[in-house]
């Protein structure tokens, strides 16, 4: 196993992907006790909020756990700073740079691995000091770049020097074992996790996610503002309309998306709203056909690649696996 995950003394090395409104206590609770890496999505929540998702976890494992940090939050100096007092194993970071956070946080004993799109970014981070990158691919759901997994991580692999997890599009062993052989040392699923036992959606997005097929989600945000890939709903398919319209226009109105897009998030997760909430969901989504607890879900795609890697080096990865096999 990778010096990453032998550090952090997880049982598989596979993070559970920090997922806004998503990854709460419950779901990152249940997969670090499984043995994975659970990870709570800060999102754009209060430093408080997210204090009390970290000590609700605290309070039930002693196993290591992180927190998804999202740098476009409006608290994310007090989260950082949180964060560092609570001595958290993990941080990972979406939507851009957290140089100036890594002082602060590896004081604490926080590994930081930022999510990174691009060898560009890879590497910027890597001469920050970053203990790890995810690099994530564009099949993934939530916020996105332009480079597919597949393209991005052998890329990343080449150009530093420090342990990369892969994400996008990874939902079984098969895609854990391709994740390894492209030079990841574990790898970072959200998708299949929506719909684990412990994950508190609403149950109209856990039906959204296990009736999706291969072609079941779209990106949004790709003439204004940021892209995020969702499933496909009245809601996704309005918003692409009309954000079509605004750009072809010429407008700098952007008052009616604005609109639609704000709190969309809550209104998928905690409504089930299909007409007017985001359900954030990758292209795996057409693999994810059953609801099942995070423990199966780990033992499964760690088993599942074990499999396929038996009698390759790569399978050292995988070292502890042999515990569940
Ligand atoms: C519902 C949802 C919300 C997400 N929110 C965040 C987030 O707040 N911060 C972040 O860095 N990544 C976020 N992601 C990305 C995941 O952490 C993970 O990298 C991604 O889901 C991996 O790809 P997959 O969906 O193909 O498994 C989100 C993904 C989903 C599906």
């Amino acid at each position: 196993m990778s010096p990453l995950f032998e550090a952090l003394g997880t049982r598989y090395p596979i993070f559970q992907g920090g997922m806004a409104w998503v990854a709460d206590a419950h779901l990152a609770l249940a997969v670090s006790e499984a043995g994975g890496l659970g990870i709570i999505g800060a999102g754009h929540a209060p430093a408080d909020y997210v204090r009390a998702q970290i000590r609700a976890v605290k309070a039930r494992t002693t196993r290591p756990f992180g927190v998804n940090i999202m740098l476009l939050s409006p608290y994310v100096d007090e989260i950082v700073a949180m964060v560092a007092e609570e001595h958290v194993a993990v941080v990972t970071t979406g939507a851009g740079d957290p140089a100036k956070y890594l002082p602060q946080l590896q004081a604490a004993g926080t590994k930081v691995l930022p999510v990174v799109p691009s060898v560009g970014l890879a590497k910027r981070m890597v001469r920050a000091g970053v203990d790890g990158v995810v690099a994530e691919g564009m099949e993934s759901g939530g916020h996105i770049g332009s480079l597919t997994t597949m393209a991005l991580v052998p890329q990343v692999v080449d150009a530093v020097d420090v342990p990369v997890i892969a994400a996008g599009g990874i939902a079984d062993g098969r895609g854990m074992a391709a994740a390894l052989a492209l030079g990841a040392v574990g790898v970072q699923m959200g998708t299949r996790f929506l719909v684990a036992t412990e994950t508190h959606i609403h149950p109209n997005y856990k039906a959204a996610v296990l009736a999706a097929k291969d072609v079941g989600t779209l990106v949004t945000g790709q003439y204004v503002g940021h892209a995020a890939r969702v499933l496909k709903t009245p809601m996704s398919r309005n918003f692409v309309t009309l954000e079509k319209q605004i750009a072809l226009s010429g407008t700098d109105d952007f008052t009616a998306i604005e609109e639609l897009g704000n709190g969309s998030l809550r209104r998928g997760v905690q409504d089930g709203d299909r007409e007017r909430g985001s359900f954030m969901a990758g292209e795996v989504a057409g693999m994810v056909t059953k609801e099942q607890p995070a423990a199966e879900i780990l033992a499964e795609v760690a088993a599942g690649a074990a499999k396929l890697l038996a009698g390759s080096p790569l399978a050292a990865n995988l070292h502890p696996t042999k515990v569940v096999s």
